[in-house]
This record gives C-alpha cells, sequence and structure tokens, in this order.
C-alpha cells in the first residue's frame, strides 16, 4: 500500500507514460518507456502510471514489462469503467511488487450525455467498477473525470460510493485546466470535510495547464490535504500539458518554510531525466521553462553575472546542483559585464591584467553585437588573435 502515515508527505504520482505520452506526436517506444520508467524508480517517484493496457497491445506489454522491472514504485495502468478495461489492466500490473488499478469514468454534465448515463445510473456504474477492481487487487485509485466542472452535490455522492466500494485513492482532475488555485484547494476541503470515509482515503489532485496553472493549482489542493499530485516530466501531456513534476518537488523543496510538505524524489536527477524525456518524446524544453529550460540557470546581463559572481544566491533562489546541473550558465553576450569576461577566461585558462582584459573587452563587445551569444571557442579564438597581434 502507498498510504503514507506521515502527514507531509505528498506521493508523487508521475503519469509521463500515460497521459503526457497521449500528447498528440509523443508516442515512445517500448524501450524507451522502460527507459523512463527505471529512470522513474531511482528517482524516487511513487506511483508509475505506465499507460492504459486495453488501448493497445504495445501499451499493454510495456504496462506488464514495467511492473515487472520496477522494484520501488507502485506501478498503475488505467481503465475506463467496464470490467474488460479494468482485468486487461490487472492482467498488465498484476506482476508488480506493488500494484494499482486506476478506473475512471467522466462525472460531468457534459459526460454524462455522452456516455449516455443519468446520474442514478453512473452511480451504479461507478460502485460496480470499483468493486470489480478491488476484487482484484487491493490498490485502487478511482478518479471522476472533469471533476471540477462537475456539480458539487454529485461529486459528493460519487466520491462516497467510490470510497464504500472500495477505493483506496481518490483523484480529483481539473481534466480541462479551468479551476484556479483557491477552487482548486476549496474542492479538496469540502471533500475531505463531507465524504464519508474520507480520512480513511488519500485524496490526489491532478492538474492540466490550460490556463498556465497546473502547479499552483496543485499545490492549493496539498495545503488543503491532498497527499498525491499527479505530474509528468517536462509537464508533457495533452493540449497544455499536465503539471510539471519538476516544478512541484522543487517549489516544495525551495518555499518548505511556507508550505512545509516533502516527497520523496531525489532532486539531483530531475535535469537528467528532463532531458532524456524530450529526446524520446520529440517534445523540446522551453528555453525559460521553470527548473528545466536551458535558461533556468542561465544568466547574461552585466549586472545579474556579477551578482552572480559575488554571490550566487543574488540571482537564484536554488542550486544548480540540487537539480543536477554541474554549476550556472553565465552566458556571454552584449550584455554581459568586465567581471564575467574576466571570470569566463580565467576558465578558460586566461588570467588577464587590467590593461589586457580592457582591450580585450571592447574586441568582445564588438563581437557580441555581431553575434546573439559568444561561445567558448569564440572567446578562445579572440585570445588567439590578441596574443598574436602582442
Ligand atoms: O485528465 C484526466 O481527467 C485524466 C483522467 C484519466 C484521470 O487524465
Ligand atoms: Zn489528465
Amino acid at each position: 500500500m502507498t498510504q503514507s502515515t506521515e502527514q507531509d508527505r505528498v506521493l508523487i504520482f508521475d503519469t509521463t507514460l500515460r497521459d503526457g505520452e497521449q500528447s498528440p506526436g509523443a508516442t515512445m517506444t517500448l524501450e524507451e518507456k522502460l527507459e523512463i520508467a527505471r529512470m522513474l524508480d531511482e528517482m524516487g517517484v511513487d506511483i508509475i502510471e505506465a499507460g492504459f493496457p486495453i488501448a493497445s497491445e504495445g501499451d499493454f506489454e510495456a504496462v506488464s514489462r514495467i511492473a515487472r522491472q520496477t522494484r520501488n514504485a507502485v506501478v498503475c495502468g488505467l481503465a475506463r469503467a467496464n470490467p474488460a478495461d479494468i482485468d486487461r489492466a490487472w492482467e498488465a500490473v498484476q506482476h508488480a511488487q506493488r500494484p494499482r488499478i486506476h478506473t475512471f469514468i467522466g462525472t460531468s454534465p457534459t459526460h454524462r450525455e455522452i456516455t449516455q448515463l443519468d446520474m442514478d445510473r453512473m452511480a451504479e456504474r461507478i460502485y460496480e467498477t470499483v468493486s470489480h477492481a478491488r476484487n482484484l487487487c487491493d490498490n485502487v485509485q478511482w478518479s471522476p473525470m472533469d471533476a471540477t466542472r462537475t456539480e458539487t452535490d454529485y461529486l459528493l455522492r460519487v466520491c462516497e460510493i467510490a470510497i464504500a466500494a472500495g477505493a483506496t485513492t481518490i483523484n480529483i482532475p481539473d481534466t480541462v485546466g479551468y479551476t484556479a488555485p483557491r477552487e482548486s484547494a476549496d474542492i479538496i476541503r469540502m471533500l475531505r470535510d463531507k465524504v464519508p470515509g474520507a480520512q480513511d482515503v488519500i485524496w490526489a489532485t491532478h492538474c492540466h495547464n490550460d490556463l498556465g496553472m497546473a502547479t499552483a493549482n496543485s499545490l492549493a489542493a496539498v495545503e488543503a490535504g491532498a497527499r498525491q499530485v499527479e505530474c509528468t516530466i517536462n509537464g508533457l501531456g495533452e493540449r497544455a500539458g499536465n503539471t510539471a513534476l519538476e516544478e512541484v518537488v522543487m517549489a516544495l523543496r525551495v518555499r518548505n518554510d511556507i508550505m512545509p510538505y516533502r516527497t520523496g524524489v531525489d532532486s539531483r536527477k530531475i535535469m537528467q531525466i528532463s532531458r532524456r524525456v524530450a529526446a524520446v518524446s520529440g517534445f523540446q524544453v522551453q528555453y525559460n521553462k521553470a527548473i528545466v529550460g536551458k535558461n533556468a540557470f542561465a544568466h547574461e546581463s552585466g549586472i545579474h553575472q556579477d551578482g552572480m559572481l559575488k554571490n550566487a544566491e543574488t540571482f537564484e533562489i536554488m542550486r544548480p546542483e540540487d537539480v543536477g546541473l554541474t554549476e550556472t550558465n553565465l552566458v556571454m553576450g552584449k550584455h554581459s559585464g568586465r567581471a564575467a569576461l574576466r571570470a569566463k577566461l580565467k576558465d578558460l585558462g586566461f588570467e588577464l591584467g587590467d590593461n589586457q582584459l580592457k582591450d580585450v573587452f571592447v574586441r568582445f563587445k564588438a563581437l557580441a553585437d555581431r553575434k546573439k551569444e559568444v561561445y567558448d571557442d569564440d572567446l578562445i579564438a579572440l585570445m588567439a588573435d590578441s596574443t598574436s597581434a602582442g
């Protein structure tokens, strides 16, 4: 079981291989999925949602192989609310050391219209399918898809039914990224206060980033009592993506003073897995993406570079090594100042006196005006020119 008795422990549920892979064009091969799952397990993720076993033979195979290879994390397979899906998910995860079945149904008015189930018939379906899953597996997660657009009374009712049928985790999805932090917290608080049996289950939050609020909404849910955050590496996922794992982990770490919760994730492994997921999914990370973007620890302006050289805390709230980078990147460009140039040249093996630096700095600025970024090789060439010029 994943149930943690510690009040401050937040479980990290990674769905890169399921919700993340649903991103159009992000399909990964079996070998790539096995590799990512191994990395997730090694970095301390609590639950790996490995796929949707009934979706295809390939998905089934990937989930079964991940179930067999995973040493620490719970391995979860997704299933719609019908016995065939649930049986197939169980078939795929049953060999995991810690298997979980995750079953869901859309509970909002729009989804009830699509499935043509009225409130009562849907409630029955939930009871039957969660009971069915629970007869197979003692770790069952249930999600009312589009929960944030489901009528409050009905959401209360279906959560109560799922708990009565044996669900051990209740996940509240903001399927279309519609909620906002205060509402996200209010929903979790209300469910925990009012649903009979609420204290016996783990409440989870699953947010999408359509309005750019997925991380904020997830953290608000945690403050209201959610103890499982569902997320993906690099925020990969359909449309604007899911909550980014690296943002949740680092926010809880850096602002532990005001959000006193902890995860089991080794943040030093973040950069490596971020790069791997970008490579295998083909979804490049935007330069200014929080935590893992190329520029997240890069400084070009003279004032910033000077401050960084004197004290890294001037412009950085976390240490690059905490996310697995070796050092801050002082990018040399037209905004760079003399102090940064001196430090960079020293790194490259050139110790310059004041007069020599003055001369090289003028030539560096002229070069930086012509080029967007001045690389180490450019500086070495510049130095070669200035030594040969005497
Ligand atoms: O966003 C969503 O509602 C989902 C569910 C399947 C949990 O991904
Ligand atoms: Zn989702």
